[in-house]
C-alpha cells in the first residue's frame, strides 16, 4: 500500500501495488489473476509504439459509509473498452471478463482507497503487441490489456473552482468517425490546439466547436443548464460517450429537467444566460464559468459556480459515496 498522501500527490501519479493482466494471441484471452504491479517488457517493434493500437478507461471505486468499496457502472465502463478495441478492428475480450479483471484489481487495492471525496480511480487499458513494423496497415494480432488503480484525491483541491475555456472553431479535436473511441491518438491531437490555447488565452481547456458544432473539450464533455433544461450534444462517433454524462442525464430527468440531446451552435454559447459544466469520471462535473472566443468573451453565472451545476453534481456524489439510494444499480460492490 502506498504511503503518499493522494490528498497532496498529482491526480493519477501514486499506483496501487498490485495490477492484472491478460494476454491476447489472437485467438484468446488469457487471464492468469492480479500480479504485483511492475513495468512491462515491451519489443521495440510492437504494433501500439508505431501504429497507436492502444485505447484505455478510466472510472472509480468509492468507499463507503460503511467502509465498504464499490465500483461506479462498471459494466457501462467494460462496455465502452471492448467497443474501443473493435474500433481498433481487434477482437475484443468478452465484457464480463473485462469486468472481472477489473473487480479483482480493485479487490486487490482496495485498501487503497482514500475516503470520500478521494477514490481508487481504475485505469484499464489495451495495447498492440504484434512485434512487425510492416504492420501499419493490417491490425495488431496480439494484444496486452492490463488493469492498474491510483488513490485519487479530491479534483479539486481547496473547493470547485470555474474553469474557463476557448473556443476553439477551426479544429476538430480527432475524426468523425473516431471521437467515441478512448484511444490514445485523439488525445495526442487534441494537445497541441490545448497548450496553444492555455498559453494565448490563459485557459483551463479547449472546447471543440468545429463547423459551428459544440461537441467536448480534450477530456470531458460539456453541458448547458438553467433552471428548466439541461442541453448537451446528441450522439455519434464524433465524441466519446461519456459514463457521466449519460448520468448526468438520468439524474437530471428524474430532477424534473427537460434534456435536450441536441447540436448546440456558437450563437446560442454566446447569448446563453444560464450555466455551464464540464463532466468526466476525474472530476465529476466542473463548473465554466467564462468562455473565450476569438472577438469576445462571454462570462456564465457571474463566475461562480451556479445552482443548477452544484444541485446535479450533489446528487451524482451522493449516489457515489452511497448516500443517496442507488437506484439505477450503478455500484457494484466487490
Ligand atoms: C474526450 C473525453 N470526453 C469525455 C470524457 C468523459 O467521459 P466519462 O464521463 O466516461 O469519464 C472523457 C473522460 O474520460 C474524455 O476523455
Amino acid at each position: 500500500m502506498s504511503t503518499l498522501d493522494p490528498f497532496t500527490e498529482p491526480f493519477g501519479s501514486i499506483f496501487s501495488d498490485s495490477m492484472a493482466v491478460c494476454d491476447f494471441d489472437g485467438n484468446e484471452y488469457t487471464y492468469k489473476g492480479v500480479e504485483p504491479f511492475a513495468p512491462f517488457e515491451v519489443h521495440p517493434g510492437a504494433h501500439t509504439l508505431h501504429y497507436s493500437s492502444n485505447c484505455f478507461e478510466g472510472l472509480k471505486a468509492h468507499r463507503q459509509q460503511d467502509g465498504s468499496i464499490k465500483i461506479f457502472r462498471l459494466s457501462d465502463h467494460a462496455q465502452r473498452f471492448c467497443q474501443s478495441i473493435a474500433h481498433l478492428n481487434v477482437t475484443a475480450p468478452p465484457a464480463e471478463l473485462v469486468e472481472n479483471i477489473i473487480a479483482d484489481t480493485v479487490a486487490a487495492n482496495a485498501d487503497d482507497t482514500p475516503t470520500q471525496p478521494g477514490s481508487l480511480y481504475v485505469r484499464p487499458v489495451f495495447f498492440g503487441t504484434l512485434p512487425i513494423i510492416g504492420a501499419a496497415s493490417a491490425p495488431t494480432a496480439n494484444a496486452k490489456i492490463c488493469v492498474m488503480t491510483s488513490p485519487v484525491g479530491d479534483y479539486f483541491k481547496g473547493g470547485i473552482l470555474p474553469l474557463s475555456l476557448y473556443v476553439e472553431q477551426n479544429m476538430q479535436r480527432t475524426t468523425s468517425s473516431f471521437g467515441m473511441v478512448k484511444g490514445g491518438a485523439n488525445y495526442a491531437l487534441a494537445l497541441g490546439p490545448t497548450l496553444v490555447a492555455k498559453q494565448t488565452h490563459g485557459v483551463d481547456q479547449v472546447l471543440f466547436a468545429n463547423n459551428n458544432d459544440v461537441t467536448e473539450t480534450g477530456a470531458a464533455n460539456f453541458f448547458l443548464v438553467d433552471d428548466k433544461t439541461l442541453i448537451t450534444r446528441h450522439l455519434d462517433e464524433s465524441f466519446l460517450h461519456g459514463i457521466t454524462r449519460a448520468s448526468i442525464i438520468t439524474l437530471a430527468q428524474e430532477l424534473g429537467y427537460e434534456v435536450q440531446e441536441r447540436t448546440i451552435t456558437i450563437a446560442e454559447l454566446k447569448n446563453w444566460q444560464g450555466e455551464a459544466f464540464l463532466s468526466g469520471t476525474a472530476a465529476v462535473i466542473a463548473p465554466v464559468c467564462k468562455l473565450i472566443f476569438d472577438d469576445e468573451t462571454v462570462d456564465y453565472s457571474g463566475g461562480k459556480p451556479g445552482h443548477n451545476t452544484l444541485k446535479l453534481r450533489q446528487a451524482l456524489t451522493s449516489i457515489q459515496a452511497g448516500l443517496a439510494k442507488d437506484n439505477h444499480g450503478w455500484l457494484t460492490p466487490i
